[in-house]
């Protein structure tokens, strides 16, 4: 994984597998404080203790297909390696918390990568689901939530061509902004 955002994109997919209904994704930016970091909360079927105390382990998986998970340790190495830290919490049956941070000038920071896309993919292949992206970057932000968007969309699905161009565009000139 060399991108931020293949990172978010993979740990949402546990969030997913995990039962989730909601699923909030934090990006924050704040240059004067020299910090990148990005926070997953879902409300999918969380970990117990014991469970979650080897959660960074790679062999702690409830994967069937292989023997390893490598989502959650390969992000807290990214964060380790870019002079980060890693948290996670979870409570059985209410859900999980986690928030990768990272220094944003360190060498090996990792670059936040394609996050529109990230955004766009999760959004329209995970219907079911609904997100709330919220985007910082020093003092301005953008927030989307999918609840809202379908009420607009009135059961249109976000797979149509145009509401997925549109889509598209959207999150593309507001995250752009961020940076203007
Ligand atoms: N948000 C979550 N809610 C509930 N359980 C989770 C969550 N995230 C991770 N887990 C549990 O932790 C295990 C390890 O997660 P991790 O992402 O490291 O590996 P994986 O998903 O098993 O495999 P991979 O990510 O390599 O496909 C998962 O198999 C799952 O049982
Ligand atoms: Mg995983």
């Amino acid at each position: 994984m060399k991108e931020l955002s293949l990172h978010i994109l993979d740990l949402v997919e546990n969030s997913v597998k995990a039962g989730a209904k909601l699923i909030e994704i934090t990006v924050t930016e704040k240059i004067s404080d020299n910090i990148i970091s990005f926070e997953i909360k879902d409300n999918g079927c969380g970990m117990d203790k014991e469970f979650l105390e080897n959660v960074v382990n790679p062999f702690t998986t409830t994967r069937t297909t292989r023997k390893v998970g490598l989502g959650i340790p390969l992000t807290k190495l990214a964060c380790e390696q870019a002079g980060g830290s890693f948290h996670i919490e979870s409570t059985p049956g209410e859900g999980t918390y986690l928030k990768a941070a990272f220094m944003y000038d360190h060498i090996d920071r990792q670059p936040l990568g394609d996050i529109k896309s990230t955004v766009l993919t999760l959004i329209t292949m995970r219907e079911a689901t609904d997100f709330i992206y919220t985007h910082t970057v020093n003092d301005k932000d953008f927030k989307l939530d999918t609840r809202e968007l379908k009420e607009i969309l009135g059961g249109v699905p976000f797979n149509e061509p145009d509401v997925r161009n549109w889509l598209n565009e959207y999150l593309g000139e507001n995250i752009e902004s961020l940076y203007n």
